[in-house]
């Protein structure tokens, strides 16, 4: 069932949420036909799926067109679709950026970083927005995990309050330690979703290219449910040698 982010407010503290990342419709068919209740649209597509080396190279055009795979795929599901890097330097690009993600299927945005003028401009706006932060990889000088010092920790639990009190309805912790996400989750009114954050989090997300273990590089907090890579080698394999000896097609089919 679609959720709207007065739904997602009313969870907080309920239960779990299960999101995964999709990008094609054929993906986003199966999530929502096993349920999962939140498909995040990630300019993560840009490295997972497009073979660029950073989340940076992704334009609204490419999230408007994987948001509307996926709304074809999924028409009952929440959709989040990403605002692209630096499509939200200034509040009113942010809002013009939105509302195509928007016309394309998605249900609310997220954007990367404590950036209180554009969230509470875009909420203002009607529009439901997503935070997040932790590491932040369309700014990040690297993957590592974030929040380890006193420091960064402070940061970050400041950045989720911004966050939060500009009008977030969900916000993403990202690569920090669990009970610092745990700090976070227990301080915020709003849900927050973990990705690298440990266990104490209201929902967890995962790339979905990282659970069908699809590519050659999973981060080391993500979990390999299947190894679609080993499959389709041996299905194009299979395919090479049957073709070669003859084997396929099949006349008498
Ligand atoms: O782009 C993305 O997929 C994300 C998740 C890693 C949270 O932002």
């Amino acid at each position: 069932m679609k959720m709207h982010a007065p739904d997602f407010l009313k969870m907080k503290g309920l239960k779990r949420i299960a999101m995964l990342t999709a990008y094609t419709c054929p993906v986003a068919r199966c999530l929502e036909t096993a349920g999962i209740p939140v498909i995040l649209v990630g300019d993560s597509v840009g490295m997972v799926e497009m073979g660029f080396d950073s989340t940076r190279d992704v334009t609204v055009e490419h999230m408007e067109y994987h948001i509307g795979a996926v709304r074809r795929g999924a028409p009952n599901t929440h959709i989040i679709g990403d605002l692209p890097y630096d499509t939200d330097k200034t509040p009113a690009l942010a809002l013009a950026c939105a509302k195509r993600l928007l016309a394309a299927g998605a249900d609310s945005v997220k954007l990367e970083g404590p950036k209180t003028d554009v969230i509470s401009y875009l909420v203002q706006n009607g529009i439901s927005v997503v935070g997040h932060t932790g590491l932040t990889p369309q700014t990040a000088k690297n993957f590592l995990k974030v929040g380890r010092t006193a420091d960064d920790a402070r940061r970050i639990v400041d950045e989720a309050f911004l966050i939060q009190n500009a009008g977030a309805f969900m916000l993403i912790l990202e690569h920090i330690p669990s009970d610092l996400a745990h700090t976070v989750t227990s301080s915020l009114d709003i849900i927050t979703i973990g990705i690298g954050a440990g266990p104490d989090c209201d929902g967890q997300v995962l790339v979905i290219n990282d659970a069908l273990g699809l590519g050659d590089y999973w981060p080391p907090f993500s979990k390999q449910y299947a190894h679609l890579s080993k499959s389709i080698v041996d299905v194009a394999n299979r395919f090479l040698s049957e073709v070669e000896s003859q084997q396929f097609p099949n006349n008498t089919a």
